[in-house]
């Protein structure tokens, strides 16, 4: 099967499993081990950092599968923050070379953020996916990931 197949089949069984879950908390946390388990190992970190709703320009380390994840990002700093401020997903072939990256592991050398918003189109979280390869990300995962995340709360 092909990675866009795969992704299609994971969005299927993401829904499936959060169907009549109320819980933002169990849907992330459901996303988060679903895709880190099907790309391991591909799939170092994964998970999100959400919107803190008493600081509204922070994010703040939500469900993941991973290592320690830092534990809060402003919004601008690092790829997070970056995509948070700008509401765009992006791949990120080499973090060493991504201006104010955050190293929460040294061992992390790519990655791919894509935003998630609320059913009023305000932004929520952003999923955060790791490799410790470089260049581990392609137009295939993002596309993937945001379709996830499109109704991941809404679904
Ligand atoms: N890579 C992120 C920081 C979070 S972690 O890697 C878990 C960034 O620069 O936004």
């Amino acid at each position: 099967m092909d990675k866009a197949a795969r992704y299609k089949e994971l969005k299927a069984e993401i829904e499936s499993v959060v169907a009549g879950e109320t819980s933002v908390t169990a849907r992330y946390a459901t996303a988060s081990c679903i895709l880190s388990q099907a790309f391991a190992p591909r799939f170092f970190w994964t998970g999100f950092y959400v919107v803190d709703p008493l600081k509204d320009q922070e994010l703040v380390v939500g469900p993941y599968q991973g290592t320690l994840g830092c534990l809060r990002i402003p919004f601008g700093k690092g790829v997070c923050g970056h995509v948070a401020a700008t509401r765009e997903p992006i791949i990120v072939s080499d973090v060493h070379e991504f201006p104010g990256h955050i190293a929460c592991d040294s061992a992390s050398n790519s990655e791919v953020v894509v935003p998630v918003f609320d059913g009023d189109g305000n932004l929520a979280a952003v999923l955060d996916v790791d490799s410790t390869e470089l260049d581990a990300f392609d137009p295939v995962d993002q596309a993937g990931l945001l379709a996830i995340c499109e109704t991941l709360l809404t679904a």
